[in-house]
């Protein structure tokens, strides 16, 4: 789905940092309703199990699961993908996992972003060998451009260009998570890091 430019929206009282808001929230909540049907199309049958990846995840799946008619259950996971660096290790680690078993579940896993793909990639390969009937991937964004790890998405919200971006549960040092819509951080001076936060 094509992203038209927004306003500016003033930070989180932050000095040197903007949001050029990219995605409101209204287009936000539009699309998450079509994903939820989507995915209820394509398993009419099936009780559901979300997996929502922490913390990122937690606005998009708490949307997408009220848009899907029928047998729904969450369970969360999380991850630290770049420990203190504000670049990406390309190690990722489990830090909370599920509470139940997934053998022989329908499993969507609910992810906010996919960048590099090292995060979904990983859990996609612990998840796996647990033996679920179905393993899915919905994700609110996608960079495709930052690719590194060869992970498919079945369920894409919306294709941004590669810029960083916070809000609908995205953060900046955990901050800015709580922003309605979805927007690209500026700072001032211009941070060369790619990827500040997790
Ligand atoms: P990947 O492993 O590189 O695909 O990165 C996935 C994780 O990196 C996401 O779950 C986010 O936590 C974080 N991330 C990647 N890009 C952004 C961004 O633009 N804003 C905020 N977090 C990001
Ligand atoms: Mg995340």
């Amino acid at each position: 789905m094509a992203i038209k430019k927004k306003t500016i929206r003033s930070s989180q009282g932050m000095p040197g940092e903007k949001v050029r808001i990219l995605i409101p929230r209204q287009r936000i909540h539009r699309r998450i309703q079509e994903l939820a049907k989507q995915i209820r199309a394509d398993f009419p049958e099936e009780p559901l199990l979300l997996v929502g990846v922490l913390k990122g995840a937690v606005f998009f799946l708490s949307d997408l699961a009220r848009g899907i008619p029928g047998e729904v259950s969450l369970d969360f996971i999380a991850v630290s993908s770049y420990g203190k660096d504000t670049r990406s290790s390309g190690q990722v680690r489990l830090t909370k996992d599920l509470d139940a078993s997934i053998e022989g579940r329908t499993v969507i896993v609910v992810e906010d972003i996919l960048d590099t793909g090292m995060t979904l990639q990983y859990l996609l390969r612990i998840l796996e060998q647990r033996k679920p009937k179905h393993l899915r991937v919905a994700v609110l964004l996608d960079k495709p451009e930052r690719r590194i790890a060869s992970v498919h998405a079945e369920y894409v919200g919306f294709s941004i260009p590669n810029e960083f971006v916070v809000g609908f549960g995205l953060d900046y040092a955990e901050r800015y998570r709580n922003l309605q819509g979805v927007g690209v951080l500026i700072l001032r001076p211009p941070d060369k890091a790619n990827k500040p936060g997790d």
